[in-house]
C-alpha cells in the first residue's frame, strides 16, 4: 500500500498472561441502539461498542432524529437511548455517513427502505467498493425503491423509503447483514416475510426482536416476521464481550509456548463460536467457565493455555460461525503441525479487504507458507516467523491478526495502518501490552507493542499510546 499510516512495531514475546475483557460485541451494539431507537420507552445500553463502527451507526440514527445520549468512559460507553417509536424517524438534512460500517449501510438500508422519506447513504472508500446488490435485490422484492452507484452494485445508495409489502425470500448468501436487513424493512411492511437460508448466520437480531415484542418464528434456516402492530419495547441490558475481538487472545494463548489468558464475560453465542470449535478441533487447551445469560445471550469465562496445535480442514456450515475470525485462524494454521484447509469462504475476498489476498500476502512477508484458493487459503503450519514490515490494508481484522503473528515471530514485526483497529478495538494495543511479559511471573518488563517513532520506523520506543 503507497500511503504510510500509523505503525505499531510488535516485538517477540516471552510470555502471555493475564486477564482480558474484550469490549462489548460490535454485532449486537449495532441491532441494540437501532431497535431501541424505533420502540418506546427507554433503554440504557450498557458495554456498547467503543469501535467508530458502532458510532457510525449512532450519529446515522442521530441524523435521522434517533435521540441518543453518551455515557460511561471511552472504553466500556453506555448508551441512554429514548425511543422514538414505529414512526418517529425523519428525513435527515445531509447524506449519511456509514463510515467503514457495512453492518450499518446494510441495516439502516433495510430500515430506511420502509419509511416514509428520502435518505442517501454512503461510507468511506473501502465499504463504497463492497457488493450491494445483495442488499438491493432482496429488497426490491418487498417493493423497496433503493439504487446504488454502478447498475445498483455500490454505495452510496438512494433510498425512497416506503410502505412495503411482506415476501418470501431465499438468500444464496449467508449473510446476517442482509438477513437484518430485510427484518428491519419487514417491521413495517404489508403482511408476512418468511426468510430462508441456506447455512444460519449470527442470530443477535432474532434474539433481540423476539425480546422486545415482535412476533418472529424461527427454526435456525426459516425465519417468519409479522410487521408490528404495536411499537417494539425498549430494553435495557448488559452488552456481552465481542468474541471477534476476544478471538485474538484464545489463538495467541493457544499458539504460545508459554501462556495462560482469561478472556472475561464473552458472548458465546454459537452462531458465533467457529474460532473456539476450531480451536479445540486443533487441540488447544481451552475451558468454558461460569456460563451465563444476559438478555438470551449467552455469556461466559473463556481459559486459554499453550497448547500443540494440529492442522484442520474446515467449510460448510463452520463457515459463517467464524467468518471474522478467519485471517486469524490462518495465523493459528502457520503454528500448528501440518495442512490447515479453509474451503467454502469466498466471502472473505468482499470484506474490508480481500482477505483470501492479503492474508496470504502479509503472512507470506513473515516466512509463512500459504497457498491461496479461490474461496479459502491452504496453510502449511510448522514454519517460523520473524517479524517483517507488513501492511494492514486498512482492514482491522488483518491488522489484529498480524500483530499475535507477531508476537510469536522472531524480532520486530512493523504494521503499517495500524489504527484501523480502531473501528472495532480501539484498546487493542494496550489490551495486548498488558498480557505480553518478559518471562513467567513477572510484572512486564518490555515493552511489547510501540509507536514506530517518527522518524525510525524500526525502532521501538516504549508509549503505548492510542493508534
Ligand atoms: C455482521 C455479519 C457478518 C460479519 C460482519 C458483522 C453482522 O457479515 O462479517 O463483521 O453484524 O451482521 P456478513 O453478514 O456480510 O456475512
Amino acid at each position: 500500500m503507497a500511503k504510510q499510516g500509523k505503525m505499531k512495531v510488535i516485538k517477540h514475546c516471552h510470555r502471555l498472561e493475564g486477564e482480558v475483557t474484550p469490549p462489548g460485541d460490535k454485532s449486537i451494539s449495532h441491532r441494540a441502539v437501532i431497535l431501541n431507537s424505533i420502540a418506546s420507552g427507554e433503554a440504557e445500553i450498557v458495554n456498547f461498542s467503543p469501535g467508530g463502527d458502532c458510532w457510525s451507526t449512532v450519529s446515522c440514527l442521530r441524523a435521522l432524529g434517533a435521540r441518543i445520549r453518551r455515557g460511561g468512559t471511552p472504553d466500556f460507553p453506555t448508551l441512554f437511548v429514548s425511543g422514538v417509536g414505529q414512526r418517529g424517524l425523519s428525513e435527515a438534512s445531509n447524506v449519511l455517513n456509514a463510515g467503514n460500517s457495512a453492518t450499518t449501510i446494510r441495516l439502516l438500508g433495510g430500515l430506511l427502505s420502509s419509511q416514509p422519506f428520502l435518505s442517501i447513504i454512503t461510507g468511506d472508500a473501502s465499504l463504497r467498493s463492497r457488493p450491494m446488490g445483495r442488499l438491493i435485490e432482496p429488497l426490491r422484492l418487498m417493493g423497496a425503491e433503493i439504487w446504488g452507484r454502478e447498475g445498483d452494485s455500490f454505495a452510496p445508495l438512494i433510498i425512497k423509503g416506503r410502505r412495503l409489502h411482506g415476501a418470501e425470500i431465499s438468500l444464496s448468501i449467508p449473510s446476517a447483514q442482509i438477513k437484518s436487513a430485510i427484518l428491519l424493512a419487514a417491521l413495517f411492511a404489508r403482511g408476512k416475510t418468511v426468510l430462508q437460508q441456506l447455512v444460519p448466520s449470527r442470530d443477535h437480531s432474532e434474539r433481540l426482536l423476539k425480546q422486545m415484542g415482535a412476533e418472529l418464528e424461527s427454526d435456525g434456516n426459516s425465519i417468519s416476521l409479522n410487521p408490528l402492530t404495536s411499537p417494539l419495547k425498549a430494553i435495557s441490558f448488559i452488552i456481552p464481550g465481542d468474541i471477534s475481538a476476544a478471538a485474538y487472545f484464545l489463538v495467541a494463548a493457544a499458539i504460545h509456548p508459554d501462556a495462560r489468558i482469561v478472556v472475561k464475560d464473552c458472548g458465546v453465542n454459537p452462531t458465533r463460536t467457529g474460532i473456539i470449535d476450531a480451536l479445540v478441533a486443533m487441540g488447544a487447551k481451552l475451558r468454558i467457565e461460569n456460563e451465563r445469560v444476559t438478555a438470551d445471550e449467552p455469556v461466559a469465562d473463556i481459559v486459554v493455555e499453550s497448547s500443540k496445535l494440529r492442522g484442520i480442514e474446515i467449510d460448510g456450515e463452520m463457515i459463517p460461525r467464524l467468518i471474522d475470525e478467519i485471517p486469524l485462524l490462518a495465523v493459528a494454521g502457520c503454528f500448528a503441525s501440518g495442512k490447515t484447509v479453509i474451503r467454502g469462504a469466498a466471502e472473505l475476498r468482499v470484506k474490508e479487504s480481500d482477505r483470501i489476498a492479503t492474508v496470504s500476502r502479509e503472512l507470506t512477508k513473515m516466512g509463512a507458507r500459504v497457498e491461496e484458493l479461490p474461496d479459502g487459503m491452504v496453510i502449511y503450519g510448522g514454519k517460523a516467523l520473524s517479524g517483517a514490515k507488513v501492511d494492514s490494508h486498512l482492514d482491522h481484522r488483518l491488522a489484529m491478526s498480524l500483530a499475535i503473528a507477531g508476537l510469536m515471530a522472531r524480532g520486530e514485526t512493523i504494521i503499517n495502518h495500524a489504527q484501523v483497529v480502531n473501528v472495532s478495538y480501539p484498546s487493542f494495543w494496550s489490551d495486548v501490552a498488558s498480557v505480553a511479559k518478559q518471562s513467567r511471573g513477572e510484572r512486564q518488563l518490555d515493552c511489547f507493542v510501540a509507536n514506530a517513532p517518527r522518524n525510525d520506523k524500526e525502532g521501538c520506543h516504549c508509549k503505548h499510546s492510542e493508534a
